[in-house]
């Protein structure tokens, strides 16, 4: 049985400031956000758009996309770090704002932003457990990633969220059902409860992605070694490599050091490269990493969404010539959990590769420093939308003791 993603849906806030700009006005030369970090833009999150319009929208432009009744939906996984209560799950909200039926396993995951990578994970195994009965999951990986305004982590924010149909009839990537996966407790990025930005010792942060990239994909290169010809690197075997993109420079660090382990394990391979390592690594990343991160550069991190932008991005941009290829995931959360994984895009993927991408990036307002620190400063207490504003959910704010949630048209009519 095929099990994995039938299609997925992107959706970003409407407003992004260009980097550099905000290089200009932290005293920073712009060539260190936009070349050092790869980050060109960096997407906004207004006051009136939270965790919850940001995973709803997502869901909702899916189902559309998808025409699936909303009360067909099992299983509703929302994965965030970016929670907006210690005890009702994002989850529930967006269940409401939905219109999924009471007949729904629903919750939240959390760990930091691997949690993307363990809804999808739980969701394939449950609908791979419900045999020949049809069984479809919505997984919604939605993050808004803040650090102190002026702080080292600042240009590596963003925000959005990435929807996924996960079932039996997978057109954009059937999931293979091997992972290599690696796990440990280190104090690299963290948000105590309470805190709106989160803490992160970032040199340390890109040291421990690193140090699980090679424990996860060592892991899986262990499981497929019996598949491979002796010298055989597993990179020949994938047609494009997709990272966790905190920023972009992360993915091309993160590819260096997977080939390093996986050209050393392939002897002929090493003794090709050796010497030349840093050249071989850049073109193998231009050939089978630069492709997916053109959102990545224009929307920043996503957390939990962030590889599942890139797949979102893959796919919209090459949909059919991908068609039979195997791609290789990475997945990291801080603290940490990570996962490598792979899948096959389907021949049929061209009739499901429209994920709103390209669309949300053209009807994006871009703000100048000013009115992002506005934005900021405001925080996350809901309000009207300001000009320009794109999402299919608006937060009014926290009202006798309740968030409440309307729907944009509503709200313009
Ligand atoms: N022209 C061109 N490049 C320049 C430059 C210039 N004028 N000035 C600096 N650079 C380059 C640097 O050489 C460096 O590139 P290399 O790493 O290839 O050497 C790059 O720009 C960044 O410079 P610094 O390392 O000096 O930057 P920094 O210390 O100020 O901050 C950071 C970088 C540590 C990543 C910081 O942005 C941060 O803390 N970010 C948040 C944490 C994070 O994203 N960690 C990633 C791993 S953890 C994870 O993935 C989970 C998650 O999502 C958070």
């Amino acid at each position: 049985m095929s099990v994995g993603i039938e299609r997925l849906a992107v959706y970003v806030p409407s407003y992004a400031l260009p980097m550099a700009d905000l290089a200009a006005a932290r005293g920073v030369a712009p060539e260190k956000y936009v070349q050092g970090l790869g980050v060109e833009q960096m997407a906004i999150a207004p006051p009136c758009e939270d965790v919850v319009t940001l995973a709803a929208t997502a869901g909702a432009r899916l189902l559309r996309a998808a025409r699936i009744d909303p009360r067909s939906i099992g299983m509703l996984l929302v994965a965030t770090e970016t929670g907006v209560d210690h005890a009702k799950p994002v989850s529930i909200f967006v269940h409401e704002l939905l219109g999924i039926g009471p007949r729904c396993r629903v919750y939240e995951l959390k760990h930091a932003c691997y949690a993307g990578t363990a809804a999808l994970m739980t969701a394939a195994d449950w609908v791979r457990a419900g045999g020949i009965r049809t069984r479809r999951a919505l997984v919604i990986a939605a993050d808004i990633a803040r650090y102190e305004l002026g702080s080292a982590g600042e240009p590596t924010q963003g925000a959005g969220a990435v929807a996924m149909l996960v079932g039996s009839e997978p057109q954009a990537l059937v999931l293979g059902e091997e992972s290599g996966t690696h796990a440990g407790n280190v104090y690299d990025f963290w948000r105590p409860l309470g805190r709106r930005e989160a803490i992160v010792d970032g040199k340390y942060s890109v040291d421990c992605y690193l140090d699980a990239l090679t424990g996860a994909f060592g892991a899986f290169r262990s499981l497929e070694r019996p598949a491979l010809e002796p010298d055989e690197a597993l990179t020949d075997r994938l047609a494009r490599l997709l990272y966790h993109t905190p920023f972009p420079k992360m993915a091309m660090k993160a590819h260096r050091r997977l080939v390093e382990v996986d050209w050393r394990a392939a002897r002929e391979r090493w003794a090709a490269v050796e010497g030349r390592l840093d050249e071989a690594a850049a073109a193998s990343y231009r050939d089978l990493v630069a492709p997916s991160l053109v959102a990545a550069s224009r929307i920043g991190n996503t957390y939990t969404a962030s590889l599942y932008l890139c797949l979102a991005s893959l796919i919209e941009a090459e949909n059919r010539a991908l068609g039979g290829r195997r791609l290789g995931l990475f997945s990291y959360g801080s603290g940490c959990c990570a996962e490598f994984f792979t899948g096959i895009v389907p021949s049929g993927v061209a009739t499901v590769s429209d994920a709103g991408v390209a669309t949300a990036l053209r009807q994006r307002t871009l703000v100048d420093v000013e009115q992002y620190e506005r934005f900021v400063r405001a925080g996350d207490v809901g309000g009207d939308t300001p000009a320009g504003f794109t999402g299919d959910f608006v937060f009014r704010g926290v009202r006798q003791d309740r968030r409440e949630y309307q729907h944009a048209e509503a709200l313009a009519a």
